[in-house]
């Protein structure tokens, strides 16, 4: 291999992506690549991209236009699509963009570094074959910052929601075993990591291979083994929400309280034409049983507006059920048709404008709600893990709270980065808290 060959990896998408880029840098740095932060004189350039709505995919698309001048370069620059987008696209995004050198999918990353070098040498290459194995459990992921670690338990999803296509761009659903996820939070413990965020499509049906043990499980060895780690997690569903799962949260201190827990839709016509296997009132014991050990315990939620055939009645169930449930936030979409998904057969029949028009008020009434629920924070105080210096004012630092909420706040000047400060509550919008330090 040329010495010093540099590599420039841009994320997209969810959670998963950001730690498979981290699992993508290690490859490439044991191969003997150097890692840098910007595209302008990386020899290699990577997209490691989503494939969830129309819109994600689109934004691959107008950065590729902007990444070709990158390649008139006098040096050889290679261009590379990795995740979501290669694996759904294949050797369309090669014979569409002549930009493109490579495309790899979720579960090739180990060819990666001989892509590149295939690629240096003219050849354009592929490898989109997806695995019911691998989970890159020998990798140490190449973090980059020291307070809090992303860590896939499992991969895959075997849900196939009408709608999504995620079980097709990263195929089967498979769980890491338990013993390996244990060393790898010991090993962070030990280099002074604060907190990890347990990743999964679907973390509730996590299953150790070796031990059987389940998602509940997992967590109670976690919080047991690292007392002093904040332990987070995502995404869970619904319909896998065991009450042994809730009594386990709500057992431990250092298990974080706060749950995303997508609902979809608040109609039960909706959600089953979604493949969703559970109804609102499900759902609905689900939050309260939450409630019930956890009266303090913040709750996220995903919704879908325009899903095929939902009618007005169908969208003001969904409104009822922001406002019956009161969640502190969620992430509110409009309907992408996707192909090869089962509703992609569906006719998009909610004109483009209407969805626009009721994905609005979803977000209007959304973020009322989590304007008035953060009022009853004022006079609270918080345990905050400092994260640093805030992106706004770098006078102010940020951090979150136990509940996942983003505190902002003066700091001492004896305050470091990963220590857990106490910050009482003082001021808020839908989306922030404002506080001051405490002793
Ligand atoms: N596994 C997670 C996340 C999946 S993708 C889960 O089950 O919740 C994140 C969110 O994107 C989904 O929850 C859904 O709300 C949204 N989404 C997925 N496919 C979509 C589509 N075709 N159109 C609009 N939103 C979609
Ligand atoms: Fe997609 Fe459903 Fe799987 Fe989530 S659970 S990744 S929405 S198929
Ligand atoms: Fe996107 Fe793939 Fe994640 S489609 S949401 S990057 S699993």
């Amino acid at each position: 291999m040329e010495k010093n060959l540099s590599v420039y990896i841009e994320t997209y998408g969810c959670q998963m992506n950001l730690s498979d880029t981290e699992i993508v840098s290690r490859i490439l740095k044991n191969a003997g690549y150097e890692l840098v932060e910007r595209p302008n004189s990386a020899n290699v350039i990577l997209l490691n991209t989503c494939s969830v709505r129309e819109n994600a995919e689109r934004k691959i698309r107008e950065r590729l236009s902007v990444l070709k001048k990158y390649k008139n370069n006098s040096k050889p620059v290679v261009v590379g699509i990795l995740g979501c987008m290669a694996e759904r696209q294949r050797n369309k995004i090669l014979e569409n963009n002549s930009i493109v050198d490579l495309a790899v999918g979720p579960d090739e990353y180990r060819k990666v570094p001989q892509l590149i070098q295939n690629a240096l040498l003219g050849e354009k290459g592929i490898a989109v074959r997806l695995s019911r194995v691998e989970t890159y459990d020998d990798i140490e992921p190449l973090r980059k910052e020291g307070i809090s670690a992303w860590i896939s338990i499992m991969r895959g999803c075997d849900k196939f929601c009408s709608y999504c296509v995620v079980p097709f761009t990263r195929g089967r659903e498979r769980s890491r075993k338990l013993f390996s996820i244990i060393a790898e939070v010991e090993k962070l413990q030990n280099e002074g990591f604060k907190e990890i965020t347990l990743l999964g499509q679907n973390v509730n049906s996590y299953k150790c291979p070796e031990t059987n043990s389940d998602f509940a499980d997992l967590l109670k060895e976690c919080a047991i083994r690292f007392p002093t780690i904040r332990i987070r997690f995502i995404t869970s569903h619904p319909q896998d929400m065991s009450d042994k799962l809730i009594e386990t949260i709500a057992n431990y201190d250092n298990i974080c309280k706060y749950i995303h827990l997508p609902i979809q839709s608040g109609s039960n016509r909706i959600l089953e034409l979604m493949n969703r296997n559970y109804t609102y009132e499900h759902y609905l014991g689900r939050i309260r049983k939450i409630r019930e050990l956890m009266p303090n315990c913040a709750l996220s939620t995903d919704i879908i507006a325009g899903f095929p055939t939902e009618t007005l009645e169908d969208h003001r169930l969904t409104l009822r059920a922001l406002e019956e449930i009161r969640f502190d936030g969620a992430y509110m979409f409009r309907y992408s048709p996707r192909e090869h998904t089962k509703a992609y057969k569906l006719t998009d029949d909610v004109p483009e404008k209407e969805k626009i028009r009721r994905l609005n008020e979803i977000i209007d009434l959304q973020n009322k709600i989590s304007k008035e629920i953060n009022l009853t924070e004022h006079g609270k105080i918080h345990l905050v893990l400092a994260e640093g210096p805030s992106k706004k004012d770098k006078t102010y630092w940020q951090g979150r709270t136990d509940t996942n909420k983003v505190v902002i706040f003066k700091p001492l000047k004896s305050t470091q980065v990963g220590e857990v400060v106490k910050v009482k509550i003082t001021n808020s919008t839908s989306a922030t808290l404002f506080g001051e330090l405490v002793q």
